[in-house]
This record gives structure tokens, sequence and C-alpha cells, in this order.
């Protein structure tokens, strides 16, 4: 049975009360969970005694205050996929037990933040970190799972836990992906039906690049180059952008290797997906 924690107190209590030999996995998110999400709380649950998630929808990271308020809200049927997937603990704080509302105490992300996302989502690193952070010290957990879906945001998100809590160990998960080879995300059901197919697209491009380089080709521009022709086939997706980068970094390659990620955002009616493909995997 699952045990929702709206508030600090109630969730330290309990959290003080676990023996300190067992191993606590958390699985950090903002709700309006899917499958994706599940699979780090398997994970979780495969390696640790007991699991926490922490569902917090956190304004920090937003870059519009419009896109905050319309983030879906589903904490009964979330709680109820807990369950399911056998969590022990759901940690739904309120804004007033995360931060000080008057002295909210930014932590900056490091130079993995740059560019990107980061780049096109100004303080949107930073807002990750700084909760991230606040979570670490509350949950207090032995180890911590993210997908590597948000590739950019477990470069930022270790460099950040290295420094700043280097007992929690960061356990990386593979991306859940739909039958159509679209990556599983909260957003997703924002798209319309006809943009829903055209989103496959997204994931074939990045195939497409790992597909030409299984067949020879090293050089990063022509590897993007196979990508870009499988979206511009569609014109109504606004390419943010598709890079090469080395495996565990945000470092540029020039020509690749399988230790390499090909990386890409774009915008189809108004909502941007991101997605990246490890050459390894192919
Ligand atoms: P959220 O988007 O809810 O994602 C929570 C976790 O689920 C992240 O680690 C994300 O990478 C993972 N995830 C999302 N889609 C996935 C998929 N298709 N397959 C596997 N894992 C997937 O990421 C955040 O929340 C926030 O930035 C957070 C880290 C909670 C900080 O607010």
């Amino acid at each position: 049975m699952t045990t929702l924690f709206t508030d600090l107190n109630s969730y330290s209590e309990w959290r003080n009360g676990i023996p300190a030999a067992k191993t606590v996995g958390f699985v950090p998110t903002m709700g309006a969970l899917h499958t994706g999400h599940v699979s780090l709380m398997r994970a979780a649950s495969a390696q640790c005694d007991v699991v926490v998630v922490s569902i917090y929808v956190n304004a920090l990271q937003f870059n519009s205050a419009s896109d905050f308020q319309h983030y879906p809200r589903t904490q009964t049927a979330d709680v109820d996929l807990c369950t399911d997937a056998n969590v022990d603990v759901v940690f739904a704080p309120s804004k007033s037990d995360m931060f000080d509302e008057k002295d909210v105490r930014i932590i900056q992300p490091s130079s993995a933040a740059d560019n990107f996302e980061g780049l096109d989502r100004p303080g949107h690193f930073a807002g990750v970190v700084t909760v991230v952070d606040r979570l670490f010290s509350v949950v207090s957990p032995t180890r911590a799972y993210f997908g590597i879906k948000d590739y950019q945001q477990v470069a930022v998100i270790s460099d950040m836990s290295s420094q700043l809590h280097p007992d929690i160990e960061i356990v990386i998960c593979e991306t859940e992906r739909e039958h159509d080879g679209l990556a599983m995300s909260s957003r997703n059901r924002f798209l319309s039906e006809a943009a829903r197919v055209r989103a496959a697209l997204l994931p074939t491009a990045l195939t497409s690049a790992i597909t030409q380089w299984k067949n020879g080709a090293t050089q990063t521009g022509v590897l993007i180059e196979a990508a870009r022709a499988i979206l511009t086939q569609d014109p109504t997706i606004n390419i943010q952008y598709i890079s090469i980068v080395r495996a565990g970094s945000m470092d540029p390659v020039q020509t690749v290797s399988a230790l390499d990620v090909i990386i890409a955002a774009v915008v189809i009616d108004g909502i941007r997906l991101i997605d990246n493909m490890s050459f390894a995997s192919a």
C-alpha cells in the first residue's frame, strides 16, 4: 500500500523511522505519470528496500507562467499508478514546504547547462537543480533514478549531485517509447491527433542518423543532415536543434563513435519535444 505525504513534517517523521541499513530509492517527478515514470519506479523497487516518488510541479523550471499553470495535474491517478508499481511513499509537498517564499536560494547549474535546452529555455536548469538539491536534502535517498530521455538534465543533475550530494548514487534508466517510437512524455497529451502522428518523425529522424552511421558515415554533419532530411518532410515541424555529443557530456563531436549520442528538440503544433539516441544502441 502506498502512503501519500503532502507535508514535510509527516514525511520527515516517516523517513526518520527508516533504519539506516535500509536503502531508499527515490524517483523525483512532476506527476502526470506514465509508463516512462513507472520504469524508473520498477528499477528503484528492484534495487532498493524502500521506494519514494515525489510529485512536485516546480514553478522555478518553467519558462512561462502559462506553461506552469497548464502543466497536467493528475494526483489521484498518479497515486494509483504508484500503488500498482509497489511504491512505498508518494511525497507531494506544498510550495511553502519546499522553499522559503521570500528567499529561494537558486543553485547555479554546471556548464553542461549552457547550450541546447539551456539556451532555448533560460533559467530552466537552475530551476531543476535548485529543486532536485532541495528534494535530495529532504527525501534523503540512497539512490535517485532519472530517465536518459532528458539527456541534458541527467548531465546537469549528475554534476550538481556529485558536488552537493556525493553520497547519493544516480541511476540512469532507458527511455520508454510508444509503439511508433515516440518517447513517452507528459507533454504528448497536448498534441492534436494529427500532430501526434507527425511527432513520430522525431525518433525516425534519430534512427535514420544511426542507420547512416551503421552504414559507415562518421561525420557529424552528414549524420545530422540525415536526421534533418526526415524532419523537413513535414514543414510544420520547427527544428530547435540537432546535435551529436559525447556520451555523458554535452561536448559536441565531429567524428562519431559508438559512445556518442544524437540529441534533438523540435516544436510540433506548439508543443516542444526532445529526444536522443545513443549510437551504441544501434
Ligand atoms: P518529469 O518530466 O516528471 O520526469 C520525471 C523523470 O521521469 C525524469 O527523470 C525523466 O527523465 C523521466 N522520464 C520522463 N519520460 C520518460 C520516458 N519516456 N522514459 C523513461 N523515463 C522518463 O524531469 C522532471 O520531471 C523534472 O525536471 C524533475 C527532475 C522532477 C525536477 O523537477
